[in-house]
């Protein structure tokens, strides 16, 4: 990072100098650090549409270009040539695993698959409609009972706790998933790789054995990599904040779940299947949903389009709609809702609404196709995009953590209340 020239801002008729800050890839930000202190006046910026929280050394989006990636690695090569495991890695730690490296992270992730057996209870006691994304924010938020010793000294063995995290999150999830059904739990297995040992745990059972399909691994490990950073996303910057407070790794990835959980975020995977079902069962009406979604008078969005940052195709979804039709054929699924995505998307993107605002689809668009076609059910689907964004939060995290220069986070207003007046007793009011 170098500030090598000046923003200049005058204020009744005084002027300030405010640094600029220059970014690897060439982007630039004002530092306002001593703006409150220098001027008297703080910034508004509603939704942070214009602010960097933070400087960060993890994920570099362009959203103009469609670019990113993940410790200045394209996204594409790590999708087509990596595991899930090895990013997870990569992204925690800095540099891809040496095959070394590689076996003792998996070492411990098997090590650390299992979760405390009093931890099965709690599952006794959700009700079957339960939210999967509730019982996660629970069931991760009280790991920190269990594994107490980040609770004083966040410090302490923060690459240890992370694998820990990765590695249960998804057995908590599989052992909800099978909860739900009534159905016994299938416990991780040591021979099993990261994805395949989650597809095991949620499909096999003692009467009816599941086989691991290759290419519904590979699927998964591609979904779960295009899923795992995406630098000051609502939920990353929720992990952040929380953990500006001192609050544990588990807690804080606790409230990041809760974050991704919104319709407006990660709950748009889910939301995006219920968008192309009710379209399904219209007929395949999709125009009236296109009218709905530019019509100012209705709240509703077309689930699955649009984005903060990129005003182009999102990188991931091109990668994930390509892989749609490669699973789609090898698992010789034919899903109504591809056919109907396919169009609604060709239609959009002809329609000026659409074109004028560079609303695009988005990483959520397709991978509930995917994850349809692997047998998970859609009420899990913001799940999934938790155990892929896990590494990320923890990676985030970890850097707040180890930056001396951090504080704890807490934006200013601007206050457009009453003036002050004086109190009035309730018997004269
Ligand atoms: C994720 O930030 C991240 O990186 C998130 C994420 C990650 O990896 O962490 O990429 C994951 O959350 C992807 C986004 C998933 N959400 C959805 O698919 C929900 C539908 N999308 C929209 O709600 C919206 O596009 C957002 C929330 C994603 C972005 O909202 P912004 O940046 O606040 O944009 P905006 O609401 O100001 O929209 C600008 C204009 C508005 O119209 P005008 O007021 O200019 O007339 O575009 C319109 C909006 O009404 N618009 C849409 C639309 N998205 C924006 N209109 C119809 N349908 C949509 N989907």
């Amino acid at each position: 990072m170098n500030s090598s020239d000046n923003a200049l801002l005058t204020i009744e008729g005084k002027t300030y100098s405010l640094p600029i800050v220059h970014g690897t890839e060439g982007e630039r930000a004002i530092d306002i650090s001593k703006l409150l202190q220098e001027t008297g006046c703080t910034t508004l910026d509603l939704g942070y549409k214009n602010t960097a929280s933070c400087t960060s050394r993890i994920t570099f989006l362009n959203g103009n270009k469609g670019i990113l990636s993940y410790r200045g690695y394209g996204i594409e090569e790590l999708a087509e040539k990596c595991l899930f495991i090895e990013v997870a890695y990569l992204l925690v730690h800095g540099h891809l695993p040496t095959a070394t490296e590689y076996d003792h992270f998996r070492n411990l992730l098997n090590r650390f698959s299992l979760i405390h057996e009093d931890m099965i209870h709690f599952f006794d006691h959700f009700p079957p409609s339960a939210p999967p994304m509730a019982i996660l924010s629970v069931m991760v938020n009280s790991l920190c009972s269990y594994y107490p010793e980040m609770n004083d000294d966040l410090t302490t063995d923060i690459d240890l706790t992370a694998a820990r995290l990765i590695s249960k999150i998804r057995t908590i999830a599989a052992f909800s998933y099978k909860k739900s059904l009534g159905k016994p739990l299938i416990y991780p297995r040591p021979e099993l790789p990261y994805c395949a040992n989650f597809l095991n745990m949620m499909f096999d059972n003692p009467v009816e054995p599941y086989t691991v399909r290759p290419e519904a691994v590979a699927a998964l490990n591609k979904l779960l990599i295009l899923h795992a950073d995406h630098e000051q996303n609502c939920s990353t910057a929720t992990v952040r904040l929380v953990g500006s407070a001192g609050v544990n790794l588990y807690a804080s990835i606790a409230a990041g779940i809760n974050a991704l959980w919104g319709p407006l975020h990660g709950g748009a995977n889910e939301a995006v299947i219920a968008m192309l079902e009710a379209i399904h069962q219209d007929g395949g009406n999709f125009q009236k949903y296109i009218d709905k979604a530019k019509d100012k008078s209705d709240a509703f969005k077309l689930s699955g389009f649009g984005h903060r940052v990129y005003k182009t195709f999102d990188p991931r979804g091109k990668i994930i709609k390509n892989a749609c039709d490669e699973l789609l054929a090898v698992l010789n699924v034919h899903d109504p809702l591809l056919e109907i995505a396919l169009r609604l998307e060709e239609v959009a993107l002809k329609d000026a609404y659409f074109i004028e605002r560079n609303l695009f689809p988005n990483v959520d668009f397709y991978s509930g196709i995917i994850y349809r076609a692997l047998g998970i059910p859609t009420n899990m689907f913001t799940v999934m995009f938790a155990l892929g964004r896990l590494p990320g939060w923890i990676a985030q995290w970890k850097e707040q953590q180890e930056d001396p220069r951090s504080k704890i986070g807490r934006p200013r207003q601007v206050y457009m209340g009453e003036p002050a007046r004086p109190f009035v007793p309730m018997s004269e009011r």
